[in-house]
């Protein structure tokens, strides 16, 4: 009879040796129909490509957020309690904080949370120059989990921050649970400042997700190229194309990645068959009114404060209702 080690060797065996990607990957890929997760994107090269992203013409999302927070910071800030420690969840670069951080001139901490340390800890040193008196504590982690605040500024009234329409990228049962999980961390009665992208006309929504310079096929695409590098495996991206178009029913610009023929590839050992014309379904990018955001939050326990907005993006500011006791659980 095998030793009660023995069998918890053996069953932990295959979860701890297991690659994280290769596991997600190949779940994905033997799924009908197919799809990859879309966190994967984000290694040096996606990530670089992603800044070439947000610079493209046909890009208006980060322009038009940029453009909002600078013409209403003032008004943005005057929301924040005196002393506060501003949170940013998936922080990538410190550019969108900046202005609020430029017009909010209490706030004593700032706590950028995002997976990609090397970036966030060099963004810091760079912040702690341009800002003197800001205390500066970057968090290494996935900003949907929980994380520690430091204990210094623990005390501290907390403000959120999530640009990017990033909550557009979440299906809407997850973006709700989101909401749910930011109002815990930020505590009852807080801010949160979230930019959101909104439903539009599909002649300026479709560029903005097939631009003419391919960077955005070639970030798509630099999913499999990733895949090849890391997990061995043979996709060949001459036969697959980038495919990017607006769901109207679901109010969501959906990013494919479609196999120009009927091909085997091999994926860590494993053969995944495709069809002629099959895809890989690699991202959603889900757009809202005014109205179907502040309805979302409003299910989420916050309440829309004001909200600032051009007609293609809208930023947010809103206020958690939870109480204490049941948001801390
Ligand atoms: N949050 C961004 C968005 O939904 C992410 C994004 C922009 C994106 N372009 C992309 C994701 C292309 C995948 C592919 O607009």
């Amino acid at each position: 009879m095998a030793s009660a080690r023995q069998t918890a060797l053996r069953a932990a065996t295959p979860i701890e040796t297991a690659d994280p990607f290769a596991t997600d990957v190949l779940a994905g890929l033997s799924a009908k129909p197919k799809r990859l997760p879309p966190k994967y994107f984000y290694d040096a090269a996606g990530s670089a490509l992603f800044e070439r992203i947000t610079q493209l013409p046909e890009y208006y999302p980060t322009r038009c957020e940029l453009a909002l927070l600078r013409d209403n910071a003032p008004a943005i800030a005057s929301l924040f309690p005196p002393n506060c420690a501003l949170i940013e969840f998936g922080a990538g670069s410190s550019r969108k904080a900046r202005i609020l951080l430029g017009a909010a001139a209490t706030v004593e901490a700032y706590v950028p949370v995002d997976i990609s340390g090397d970036f966030l800890q060099q963004d810091a040193a760079q912040l702690r120059r341009d800002f003197p008196h800001l205390a500066v504590y970057p968090v290494v982690g996935d900003f949907t989990q929980s994380f520690a605040i430091p204990a210094t500024i623990a005390t501290l009234p907390r403000v959120g921050f999530f640009p990017g329409s990033t909550i557009g990228n979440f299906e809407p049962h997850e973006a709700a649970k989101f909401l749910r999980h930011a109002g815990a961390i930020l505590g009852h009665g807080a801010v949160l400042v979230i930019g959101v992208d909104l439903v539009k006309d599909t002649k300026i929504l479709c560029p903005a997700y097939n631009d003419a310079e391919g960077v955005t096929a070639k970030f798509n695409l630099n999913l499999l190229a990733r895949i090849n590098r890391e997990l061995g495996a043979n996709f060949d991206l001459a036969t697959f194309e980038h495919h990017a178009c607006y769901n109207r029913e679901q109010n969501r610009i959906e990013m494919h990645l479609a196999s120009t023929k009927r091909q085997k590839v091999k994926v860590a050992g494993k053969a995944i068959g495709f069809r002629a014309g099959e895809t890989i379904h690699t991202e959603n990018s889900y757009k809202y009114t005014v109205e179907s955001f502040q309805a979302l939050a409003r299910g989420s326990s916050w309440s829309p404060l004001k909200v600032w907005s051009d007609g293609f993006f809208s930023v947010h500011a809103i206020r958690n209702q939870e109480s204490e006791v049941s948001s801390r659980n």
